[in-house]
């Protein structure tokens, strides 16, 4: 066993055969051991009047490439994590307390206030954290806003617009007024070209379609001067500014950029609440929701204590328009990479809707595509894999992929292509 100081108060073992904890005491016990034990570990072991076992080093991580649920910032991780046990003196864990203590009062609304900041929305909007994933809103929006004969209109640049839409067309009367399926979903329509219904109540759109990776760069403003633009917000909610005032409804599952799964974000503005339809499940109830401040039933209150910190964390960083910086920086590393591969590797998407989060590739080559995923598992980047509706390869490069991620996975494409090409 080496030692080294690396820090006042701080000792850094190395150990050789970390499993001797196995059957040391119980504080090393609740440490997390899995990916370690065949490799030497360093721990950092904080000397003072009780020892405080610290997180394991960075590079015990993955680069984690999955859609969703996804990579989280490290830092908010090791701040749940010392907060895990004892939430800020409380004596207890997030996990523990009444959702109607003064405790989790004070966390979601430290959240919900955050999350105002960094949108800048404004008090003519209502934030809710409700539960069953943005798919429950497929349903909720159209219960909500609609009466059953009303018109509405989707846009459908992928999977995720396909699947509201046919739920939509349970609760109202919805038209695809414009789908890229003929285009394998790799597009997004000319605003002005669109057929837009001048009655329809809303306009819905994904602003970023997960599978496809095609994000919109701008919004179409609905025909009817009364109608509404919708977003599913799910996979590049908090990525940049947006201007909350143009929508109806904004809602996002927060899975891919801003917490664990379980929590879903649904900013709606204000005067839009208090019109369901009679048979409208009380879950699904806008109103019930805004008038009990999310707390009507039991919330997710860990999830929500999370996406807090996740806020927290990206107005730490300057807010959304540094977020979108670094943002573009990693996806123009890998789409470059991508269109400098001469062909190796491609890109299916039209250049100006190429997502900042999700970038589908192929390979040229495709009986490469497995090896190339198993490959890259090896050197510690994983999920690379397609979605399995389309296949090929894709790296989803939320806020919290750091920028090593990308230059890591870049560096890897070009061995390989060196390699196999
Ligand atoms: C854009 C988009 N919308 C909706 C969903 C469905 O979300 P959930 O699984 O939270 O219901 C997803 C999930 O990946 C998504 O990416």
């Amino acid at each position: 066993m080496a030692t080294t100081s690396s820090a006042p108060n701080t000792l850094l073992l190395k150990i050789k055969n970390p499993s001797i904890f196995k059957t040391s005491t119980s504080a090393f016990h609740a440490f997390p051991m899995t990916r370690a034990t065949a490799k030497p570990l360093s721990i950092s072991i904080k000397c003072s009047n009780s020892a405080t076992v610290v997180a394991p080093p960075t590079q015990d991580r993955v680069f984690n490439f999955a859609a969703g649920p996804a990579t989280l910032p490290e830092n908010v991780l090791r701040k749940a994590e010392s907060e895990l046990y004892n939430w800020r003196g409380a004596g207890m864990s997030v996990m523990e307390m009444s959702h109607r203590g003064k405790e989790f009062m004070s966390i979601i609304q430290k959240a919900e206030s955050d999350l105002r900041k960094l949108l800048g929305i404004s008090d003519d909007y209502a934030v809710l954290f409700l539960q069953g994933g943005a798919t429950t809103q497929f349903a909720s929006i159209p219960l909500n806003i609609c009466k059953p004969e009303d018109p509405v209109d989707y846009i459908v640049t992928g999977s995720w617009g396909d699947k509201a839409f046919k739920e939509a067309t349970k609760y109202c009367k919805p038209k695809v007024i414009w789908s890229g399926k003929s285009d394998k979903y790799t597009g997004i329509p000319e605003f002005n070209d669109l057929d837009q219904n001048p009655e329809a109540r809303y306009l819905h759109i994904c602003a970023n379609e997960t599978i496809h990776g095609v994000e919109f760069k701008d919004y179409p403003t609905p025909k009817n001067k009364s109608g509404l633009l919708v977003a599913d917000m799910s996979s590049n909610f908090c990525s940049k500014p947006v201007d909350v005032s143009k929508f109806g409804i904004i809602y996002a599952g927060a899975q891919k950029n801003v917490g664990p799964s379980g929590v879903t974000i649904v900013i709606v503005r204000k005067d839009l609440i208090g019109d369901a339809q009679e048979m409208t499940p009380v879950m699904l109830d806008y109103k019930i929701h805004a008038d009990n401040n999310s707390l009507y039933n039991t919330p997710p209150c860990y999830g929500i204590y999370m996406c807090g910190l996740v806020f927290e964390d990206l107005l730490a960083q300057g807010g959304l328009v540094e977020v979108e910086k670094k943002n573009i920086k990693k996806a123009q590393i890998l789409y470059d990479a991508i269109d400098e591969s001469n062909g190796f590797y491609r890109s299916p998407v039209e250049k100006s809707v190429r997502s900042l989060m999700n970038v589908p590739f192929t390979l040229d080559k495709a009986e490469l595509e497995a090896e190339f995923v198993k490959e890259a598992g090896k050197e510690k980047m994983i999920q690379l894999k397609g979605h399995r509706s389309v296949g090929g390869m894709r790296a989803s490069i939320y806020n919290a992929m750091p920028l090593a991620g990308v230059d890591n996975l870049v560096a890897f494409m070009k061995d390989f292509q060196a390699r196999h090409g």
